[in-house]
């Protein structure tokens, strides 16, 4: 039986195994309003991610998007105050470095190649995990896994449930960081993921059932 069937089934997974303490220097919290400074740091460091998207584009459908600067910031202010945009976030010391957003399929309804994606789906994830960001200054170090092992932290401190995500297959060595926005297979496959399909040229479906943190 695998992960999807089992979630089908009710059976909510082992009681989740943290994985956070893995990277000295490092370590993991949500995004809320008390964190929102250091996001919005990090973001503008970064001249807003992708020019201004402040890691809305999941958040809202194309047509609902005002695609500026100033009002995907704003939007995502507001989502997280209103506790209506999650996310891991990677601290070194105070500054945040880095994220894995996760959310329900309500709160992250934006998804790339939905045609494909809708034909092969059975049933609903409880949460999809969409897009990551490590400062240029942390990458290469594992920072991506730890903001991902947070992430499923935060999902079973908040009951679990059947985990989704979209990571690419097998980048080249030296991949333009931009494109990897969902990350990798492997590191999914690491943090206990199963391959469910392909979706687009390039990405994959996968499952993982995140028990109830005891
Ligand atoms: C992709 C990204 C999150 C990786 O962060 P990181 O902390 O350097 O990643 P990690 O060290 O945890 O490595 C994770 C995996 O990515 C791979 N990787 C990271 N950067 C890579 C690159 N430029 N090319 C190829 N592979 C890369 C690592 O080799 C590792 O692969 P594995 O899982 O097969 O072992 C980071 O480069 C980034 O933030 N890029 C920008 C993404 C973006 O624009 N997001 C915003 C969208 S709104």
């Amino acid at each position: 039986m695998d992960d999807r069937m089992k979630a089908h089934r009710g059976d909510r997974g082992a009681p989740h195994a943290t994985g956070t303490e893995q990277l000295s220097g490092y370590r993991v919290g949500p995004l809320d309003a008390t964190t929102w400074p250091a996001f919005a740091r990090l973001v503008e460091k970064h001249n807003g991610i992708w020019g201004g998207c402040w890691c809305t584009w999941f958040h809202t459908m194309a047509a609902e998007k005002t695609r500026t600067y100033e009002g995907n910031r704003d939007l995502k202010e507001r989502l997280v105050s209103e506790g209506g945009a999650h996310a891991a976030l990677v601290f070194q010391g105070d500054d945040a470095v880095g994220w894995c957003q996760y959310g329900s399929p309500r709160e992250l309804p934006n998804i790339y190649h939905r045609k494909e994606y809708l034909a092969g789906m059975t049933h609903e994830p409880d949460y999809r995990i969409t897009c990551f960001f490590v400062d240029r200054g942390h990458r290469h170090r594992g920072v991506a896994g730890l903001a991902l092992a947070g992430a499923l932290d935060l999902i079973a401190k908040a009951g679990g449930g059947l985990v989704e995500a979209y990571p690419q297959e097998a980048p080249a060595k030296k991949a333009s960081g931009s494109l990897l926005y969902s990350c990798t297979r492997a590191t999914f496959e690491r943090a206990g993921f199963s391959y469910d399909r392909p979706k687009g040229l390039k990405h994959c479906v996968m499952h993982k059932v995140v028990g109830a943190a005891p």
